[in-house]
């Protein structure tokens, strides 16, 4: 099982910030990515579909014989981690919003929790408010997700909904901005132009990457050490070829800008 690929999920593409970070950060492992671009967005949808759906991508990726799963979604996380946990053996490594990684900064002022709908209103998220959100204010953010899945990581739609959904926020002290959505990371500029210079912009990526790497280390799946690694496989529930190719375009900006 050790030679087997790790297999990473997401409503669509943001899932890829995820998966440049274990690139970068476990480059000897091999990776199968689904994407389930037919039914995005994942974030207005009620929580009995997000676990079907996820079910699915899951059982996709173990057909394809991934010996580790991540859920590269806080969405999905939210609803489903815990539920396929108890129902399958192989390790299943899921994303939250950074906000105790936020929380612990030093600095005044509000912590911004950007995140999907779903995200926000579930127990999950709701346990990490009891913890650690004194100064966090969750901001659902319904369409942002689809500008990055349009390929809109800046420009006049990007702001204008950014300037929607930031406003009521921007005139009190802001000590950081949690992207609690794995397709924020793609934003992160078009979202820092609305905040002073330097406020930190925390994702949950690299502590999710920490986490398979442990994870595997624990269950002895790491790879095996002539393995060479970085090959990634593309998969998705939308049939046409743009969409791949798009998964491989996003991939590369993942891999040079964030
Ligand atoms: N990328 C997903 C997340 O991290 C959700 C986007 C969506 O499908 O709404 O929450």
């Amino acid at each position: 099982m050790t030679g087997h690929p790790v297999g990473m999920l997401d409503s669509g593409l943001g899932g890829i910030s995820v998966l440049a970070q274990a690139l970068r950060d476990l480059p000897r492992e091999n990776y199968v990515y689904f994407g389930d671009t037919a039914h995005i967005p994942y974030g207005d949808k009620e929580p009995q579909e997000v676990l079907r759906l996820t079910r699915q991508g899951v059982d996709k990726l173990i057909a394809h014989g991934c010996k580790a799963i991540v859920i590269a979604c806080n969405t999905a996380t939210s609803v489903a981690a815990q539920q396929l946990r108890e129902e399958l053996s192989l390790p299943i490594i899921g994303i939250e919003p950074a906000l105790k990684p936020a929380a612990l900064l030093p600095g005044e002022g509000q912590i911004l929790v950007l995140a999907t709908q779903v995200t926000l209103k579930l127990p999950k998220f709701q346990a990490l408010m009891e913890r650690y959100g004194d100064h966090a204010v969750p901001v659902p953010c319904s369409g942002l997700m689809e500008c990055v899945e349009d390929g809109q990581l800046e420009g006049e739609r990007v702001h204008t909904l950014l300037s929607e959904l930031l406003s009521p926020y921007l005139n009190q002290p802001i000590k950081a901005v949690v992207l609690g959505c794995t397709h924020y990371p793609f934003l992160r500029n078009a979202i820092a132009a609305f905040l002073p210079a330097g406020t930190p912009l925390v994702d949950g990526n690299a502590g999710t990457v920490r986490q398979l790497g442990r994870r595997l280390e624990e269950e002895g799946l790491e790879a095996p050490p002539e393995q060479e690694g970085g090959q990634v496989t593309f998969l998705s529930s939308c049939e046409d070829p743009q969409t791949i190719a798009r998964m491989q375009t996003m991939l590369q900006t993942a891999m040079n800008e964030l």
